[in-house]
């Protein structure tokens, strides 16, 4: 286990894990900092998150050896580390499920709908139930990143304009998720392939997972690329991430996520 800074509450994970490492210095990498709490929590394109109790919220600072234009493909292998630590601990709850007489298999079936919307939204029964988020800085060493995950654990309720969007595993489920199994689990699955990852460079390691988890495959997607709107049928992702879509012309278009957003037909995921 990596060194973890633990709060009740905080303003946000990904900005105390930067405080930490400008005031106890860069060389404590990796870290993880965890809260029950966030009064600030960011979400991407400077949203915010909502960080009651009940949820999950944490971050992992690091100091990588890839240089720092690969370091967007860390939210990829997070986003797989964060899917597979729940269809493990889901598989250990289904064990527990079976020797119990309260019929809660039917509840686990919901795991099949698990997925990933790219880049590294994850996503059950068509909302969401994870988002990360990726920050860099660069210093006079180099740089570090703060991976910031928020996972939708045990909450009863979500504020009226994310009804129809998000969702937590309890509510899903009907079960209560232990979040610190889930975070001992995310902790160890992302390590591993962090270090796969930092001797690779690149995400081939991982495309095949991650194309299995993707809910985007082979499903029509808008792209709301601010140079305009077009549509086509997403294939995948390329070795470093990229979102590989195919137009009606037969084109292949490689969407990379910074300013981009991906959208189902309909709405935000389908
Ligand atoms: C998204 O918009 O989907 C990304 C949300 C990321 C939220 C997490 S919660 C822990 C960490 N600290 C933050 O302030 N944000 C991330």
């Amino acid at each position: 286990m990596i060194q973890r800074f633990v709060y009740e509450t905080i303003d946000s994970t990904n900005g105390e894990a930067f405080r930490l490492a400008d005031n106890k210095g860069a060389n404590l990498a990796p870290f993880l900092v965890l809260t029950q709490k966030q009064t600030a929590g960011r979400g991407r394109a400077g949203r915010k998150w909502e960080s009651e109790d009940d949820g999950l919220y944490f971050s992992i600072y690091l100091r990588p050896s890839v240089t720092i234009d690969k370091a967007a493909m860390l939210t990829l292998v997070m986003a797989v580390a964060v899917a597979k630590a729940l269809q493990r601990y889901i598989a250990i709850q289904e064990q527990t499920c079976k020797q119990a007489t309260d019929g809660c298999e039917s509840s686990l079936q919901i795991l099949q709908t698990l997925g990933i919307k790219w880049p590294n939204d994850l996503v059950l029964n068509g909302k969401k139930i994870v988002g990360i988020l990726t920050e860099l800085r660069t210093d006079d060493r180099g740089y570090g990143v703060v991976i910031g995950v928020g996972v939708n654990t045990n909450q009863k309720t979500f504020p009226e304009e994310l009804q129809d969007k998000a969702t937590s595993l309890k509510r899903e489920m009907g079960i209560p998720i232990l979040g610190e199994v889930l975070l001992k689990y995310i902790e160890e699955i992302f390590l591993q392939e962090y270090t796969t990852f930092e001797k690779e460079g690149n995400l081939v390691f991982l495309k095949e997972t991650y194309e299995t988890l993707l809910i985007n495959k082979d499903k029509v997607v808008r792209v709301l690329d601010p140079k305009g709107e077009y549509q086509g049928v997403a294939k995948g992702i390329d070795e470093v991430g990229q979102l590989l879509v195919e137009t009606q012309d037969k084109e292949v278009q490689k969407v990379y996520a910074g300013e981009v957003s991906v959208r189902g037909l309909y709405g935000y995921v389908d």
